[in-house]
């Protein structure tokens, strides 16, 4: 499946590269007009200064110290907590945190530290993000799916999925999962899903790694509580970037380790100590200069950063209605067959036809109608979501969106008729 997975991928990235003038619904990248590279030098000297005055230091020694090899576990840990606190409404202090390269590298680092021994497994949901897989891929550790129908429960699907694993001499060791606005189908875990999951999972001894690049880009529907802020024995490790709400170049994220795991103390400390020598092994630590930006920036900010993502949060709100008007004028009349949700936030939603959309049908669609779209099978864990398609609606301009539909709609039309 691995080899597999990669060359879907890199299918993918040709297919975008050999048809640059189709309209992409492939990338789910953030838009880049709210990226304020113009406040990065402003940022960094106010990091610096916000460390000298802490430090007691020189302003040139505090940024000398910046410039030098760094604490493995970070330096904006506390700015972090602070946001998280004010924007996420959890409560967590510095030392329970682990910067990292991206979020990308906190999954690396978490699947890799828990699943640690022959037999461990990870769950994911199905389909599920391309960086777990192929994380889980290079490290060796299986990835196991779960998938829950509408007609089933989380409570009983985790239980029985557990269950055969043991038969099979297995141990499931973590639950990866985006409660807000999953990657790739757009949906939200609702407060009785998320219970019945931390439940089976305390009751397990599963770690959750809850991913939540997404959770701060609600457009409407009533907000929800972050699965960590539900836990209460200790069981969520959750997952932060600034990708999305500053800027993927960066590569700061973090890893949140809870105070005590399953209840005890010293196994949390155990776990925060591993990610880091982990850490320390593979990256050293993450970037200063890059931890300085975001410092400095939540520092401007005053730890919260709502209204630096306003004008981006209000450009997916509108992609997404021009998404949904564009689905309902091409695709009313076969209502009963092609269906879609309708994401409250974060960059995707899923599209499912009444015929299969593999890699023929990526060619066709870009060569002949002039759009791109994912196939949801090229992010399944098995050999299923063969009729479905994730369309990113973040990084194009409404009309875009609205033209892009348009064009699939005719392709759609042909192959049914
Ligand atoms: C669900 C999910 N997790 C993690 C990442 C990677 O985040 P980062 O840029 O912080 O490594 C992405 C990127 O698209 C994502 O969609």
């Amino acid at each position: 499946m691995q080899n597999e997975r990669l060359s879907v991928m890199n299918f993918l990235n040709e297919a975008t590269s050999r048809y640059p003038d189709a309209t992409s619904f492939a990338s789910g990248r953030p838009v880049e007009f709210h990226f304020r590279t113009d406040r990065w030098g402003d940022a960094i000297r106010e990091f610096q200064t916000y460390v000298a005055n802490r430090n007691g230091q020189a302003f040139l020694d505090a940024g000398r110290d910046l410039a030098q090899y760094g604490k493995t576990n970070g330096v904006v840990n506390e700015l972090i907590a602070q946001q998280l606190h004010v924007d996420e409404g959890i409560e967590c202090c510095a030392s329970q945190i682990v910067v990292t390269s991206g979020c990308q590298e906190a999954i690396a680092l978490c699947i890799s530290t828990l699943c640690s021994k022959p037999g461990d497994v990870i769950l994911a949901r199905n389909p599920t993000y391309i960086g777990v897989t192929g994380a889980a891929d290079f490290a060796g550790i299986e990835i196991v799916p779960v998938d829950v129908h509408p007609t089933e429960d989380w409570k009983s699907v985790l239980a029985h999925t557990i269950e055969r694993l043991r038969r099979l001499g297995k141990r499931p060791r973590a639950l990866y999962l985006t409660p807000e606005f999953d990657n790739p189908t757009g949906t939200v875990l609702d407060m009785v899903e998320r219970q019945s999951i931390l439940e089976v999972c305390s009751q397990h001894r599963i770690a959750i790694l809850e991913d939540n690049p997404y959770g701060m880009f609600r457009f409407d529907g009533e907000r929800m509580p972050a699965m960590v802020t539900l836990d209460k024995h200790g069981c969520v490790i959750y997952l932060a970037t600034y990708s999305k709400t500053l800027c993927p170049a960066l590569r700061v994220g973090a890893a949140v380790v809870p105070t005590t795991l399953f209840d005890d103390a010293e196994s949390a400390t155990r776990l925060r100590d591993e990610l880091s020598e982990r850490k320390s092994f593979l990256t050293l630590n993450t970037s200063q200069v890059t931890q300085a930006i975001v410092g400095g920036t939540l520092l401007a900010e005053r730890g919260s950063l709502l209204s630096l993502i306003q004008p981006s949060l209000d450009h997916y709100r509108i992609n997404r209605d021009v998404l949904l008007s564009a689905l309902a004028r091409e695709f009313s009349s076969d209502f009963d067959r092609i269906l879609w949700n309708r994401p409250q936030g974060g960059f995707f939603l899923s599209l499912s036809l009444p015929f299969e959309f593999g890699k023929r049908e990526v060619v066709e669609c870009a060569e002949h109608h002039g759009v791109l779209a994912l196939p949801m099978s090229f992010l399944a864990l098995d050999d299923s979501h063969k009729c479905e398609l994730r369309l990113a609606f973040s990084n194009l301009a409404p009309e875009q969106v609205d033209q892009g539909i348009q064009r699939l709609g005719v392709f759609v039309r042909k192959r049914l008729s």
